[in-house]
């Protein structure tokens, strides 16, 4: 089948589906986005992405472009015209086509909305988790405000490309202070070796990730201890277990930090015991 994308009210070719050269996404970065899962043909989770979605257009005062009613419609259309069944919804917002000017435009005008899907096997991705990751260390370089999923990701570009090139498969974001706040495209997360599931408080210096929120609820139901506070560079290579977290990854464990084995560099039972409550409380919500 052909690829098909939703752009500003038409189903259009995917490989000629275009916006314009004054949309200010394009040139200013102005505007955020939204990764949905695909789950067995079925959206996950998605009052979380909606809840998200509604935060970030607001922190940017861009409108809601839809009725969420009808923005699901697009999305389950994007979906059944692609035969997606397993993968992802793409949704971007931007405040829309106008002169290129840093403020808003003084008339407002029309956000510009972006839906397209994309097939993502499973197999390969619990491959993965099933033999762990590597991740390296960079210097966290972002901006204040990476608690809007912003379409400005520029600096998660170069460190995802530096983890590539250093043959790992997610960089870690260091702060000033030598804390892990997240990575490039996932949340961060230890074992430590008393026992404590720790991450990155939500509140700043972090996306808060949708599979954040669930990990969090499922193993407070577990009864495990869990401490949303920083945590360092130095105290995560000493950590009993590694893991991290987002919509396609789930939970996937961390086996190696730059030149640090976790643990005995195996994934450990923790991550491998949250991965799979994770997606079962997902797959759970189809809708
Ligand atoms: N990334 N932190 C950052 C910087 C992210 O970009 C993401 C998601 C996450 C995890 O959030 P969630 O659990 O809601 O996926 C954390 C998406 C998937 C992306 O950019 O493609």
């Amino acid at each position: 089948v052909s690829r098909i994308a939703y752009v500003n009210g038409r189903y259009v070719a995917h490989r000629d589906a275009s916006v314009h050269i004054e949309d200010r996404g394009y040139q200013l970065a102005d505007g955020i986005y939204e990764v949905f899962e695909v789950v067995d043909r079925r959206l996950v989770d998605v009052s979380r992405h909606v809840a998200r979605l509604t935060r970030s257009l607001r922190e940017l005062r861009i409108a809601m472009p839809m009725e969420l009613s009808a923005l699901h419609v697009v999305m389950r259309e994007v979906i059944h015209r692609n035969r997606i069944r397993d993968g992802i919804v793409y949704l971007q917002v931007t405040r829309g086509v106008a002169p290129r000017e840093h403020a808003f435009p003084a008339r407002p005008v029309q956000p510009a909305v972006v839906v397209t899907a994309r097939r993502m096997e499973r197999a390969p991705r619990d491959a993965r988790a099933g033999q762990g990751i590597r991740v390296i260390t960079v210097p966290d370089s972002r901006w204040a405000r990476v608690d809007i999923k912003s379409i400005g990701l520029l600096p998660n570009v170069l460190a995802k490309q530096a983890a590539y090139e250093a043959g790992a498969t997610e960089a870690w974001f260091v702060d000033s202070d030598g804390f892990i706040t997240e990575g490039s495209s996932t949340n961060a997360w230890i074992l430590t070796g008393e026992g404590e599931i720790v991450t990155a408080p939500g509140s700043h210096g972090i996306l808060s990730g949708v599979t954040r929120s669930i990990v969090l609820e499922v193993a407070a139901r577990r009864g495990l201890r869990l401490a949303e506070r920083s945590f360092t560079r130095t105290e995560a290579m000493a950590a009993a277990e590694a893991f991290l977290t987002s919509r396609t990854t789930a939970v996937t464990p961390v086996v190696q930090i730059d030149d640090q084995l976790i643990g005995d560099g195996k994934p450990g039972p923790v991550a491998s015991d949250l991965r799979a409550l994770c997606l079962a409380a997902s797959a759970a919500t189809r809708a």
